[in-house]
């Protein structure tokens, strides 16, 4: 008999009909009130889950006794819990790689959205209230050759430092938890302690996972070290900023714009102070959104749930077989670095136990 994976996100007809020469599927259509309890009822029976955007907590898991594998369609692993993950010797895959340049030209547009306020203006003429030849009123700042600022140098950050350098003339500053000789050979990139970068960058981009160090990293303090004419982009997490902090920030123009595609709560609020604030550019977490990235992201995850056929296959049997001695974490995170490649995209299977509080920004970046 097949094992069952629970689908909680839809997949092309291809993917579907790959992930079912192995598994009995079961579609959860979407998350509304109505799927969640489908879910909860599918959940007895699964060996398998896969799918995004969904916080799967220990509430929810304790209801599937059989789970062995969680395939998340996404980079970022904030949605889990990686402790209980652990105990229960549950495997979590994600996909990174696949979105890295997606993500990255999304980080670009909101740069360029933002300072040359493309949405607003855009909405001006749309409106009918373009009457005459625009004048200072609603000139925008320049982009190139301005200083880029990225904080957590990740494969994503890697990817906008290349945007900014070579496309823009743009010199880099970066900030992460560890200092990376590549990118500051590639890209001429310096690096900076926070609060440097933070008083210095015209463009501070957050790039980095949510963790429990990450939370709340950029909070009053942090908007009162940058500049009146920094512009703040986050394409990481919402919760790693303070948004009411952010929100003063921009209304007393203490920073001059925002560009954000990530909110402490998601979908953001229709009464989110944010909205009412012409400086800034706000999109609904689409940083991986195209139909290539997401149907890569989506293979990805298929081809996680499959390499571990049957959900114990060599691989993540070691995986498996090394978290439960807790011997090695960091034998597995060198394994999942050692088959991670630029160009490839070969999924990587996580072991949750590598993913404790200390994993490297610059493995599990987010979006
Ligand atoms: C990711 O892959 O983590 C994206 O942000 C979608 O959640």
């Amino acid at each position: 008999m097949k094992k069952q994976v629970v689908l909680y996100k839809k997949l092309s007809p291809a993917l579907m009909a790959r992930l079912q020469e192995q598994y009995e599927v079961t579609l959860i259509n979407s998350l509304d009130a109505d799927g969640l309890m489908q879910l909860r009822d599918a959940l007895p029976r699964a060996h398998g889950l896969l799918g995004a955007s969904l916080k799967l907590d220990a509430a929810l898991l304790d209801l599937a006794p059989q789970l062995e594998a969680i395939a998340s369609v996404s980079v970022g692993v904030d949605n889990y819990d990686i402790d209980y993950l652990t105990r229960r010797k549950i495997l979590l895959s994600n996909t990174p790689d696949v979105l890295t340049e997606t993500t990255a030209d999304t980080g670009f547009a909101l740069i360029l959205a933002a300072a040359r306020r493309v949405v607003e203006l855009a909405n001006m003429v749309r409106s009918g209230q373009w009457s005459r030849n625009i004048g200072p009123a609603h000139f925008g700042t320049d982009v190139h050759g301005k200083t880029l600022g990225i904080i957590g140098m990740g494969r994503i950050g890697e990817a906008l430092a290349q945007r900014g350098h070579f496309g823009f003339g743009m010199p880099v500053l970066y900030h992460s938890q560890s200092r990376k000789p590549a990118v500051e050979a590639r890209f001429d990139a310096q690096y900076r302690s926070l609060e440097d970068l933070l008083k210095q960058a015209d463009f501070i981009c957050l790039t980095l996972p949510l963790t429990a160090q990450t939370e709340g990293l950029i909070g009053a303090e942090q908007f009162a070290l940058m500049r009146p004419e920094s512009i703040f982009i986050n394409i990481s997490r919402g919760k790693v900023v303070d948004e009411a902090a952010m929100i003063d920030a921009l209304r007393h123009q203490r920073i001059r714009a925002a560009g954000l595609d990530v909110f402490e709560r998601e979908p953001l609020p229709h009464d989110s102070p944010l909205l009412q604030l012409s400086n800034v550019v706000a999109t609904p977490h689409m940083g991986s959104a195209t139909h290539e990235t997401r149907e890569a992201m989506a293979r990805c995850a298929v081809e996680n749930l499959l390499a571990k056929r049957p959900l114990q296959a060599t691989q993540n049997h070691q995986a498996l077989r090394i978290c439960r001695s807790c011997a090695a974490q960091s034998a597995i995170r060198a394994q999942a670095s050692a088959s991670f490649t630029r160009s490839s995209t070969k999924p990587i299977l996580i072991c949750p136990a590598a993913l404790g509080p200390n994993a490297s920004p610059a493995r599990t970046e987010t979006p």
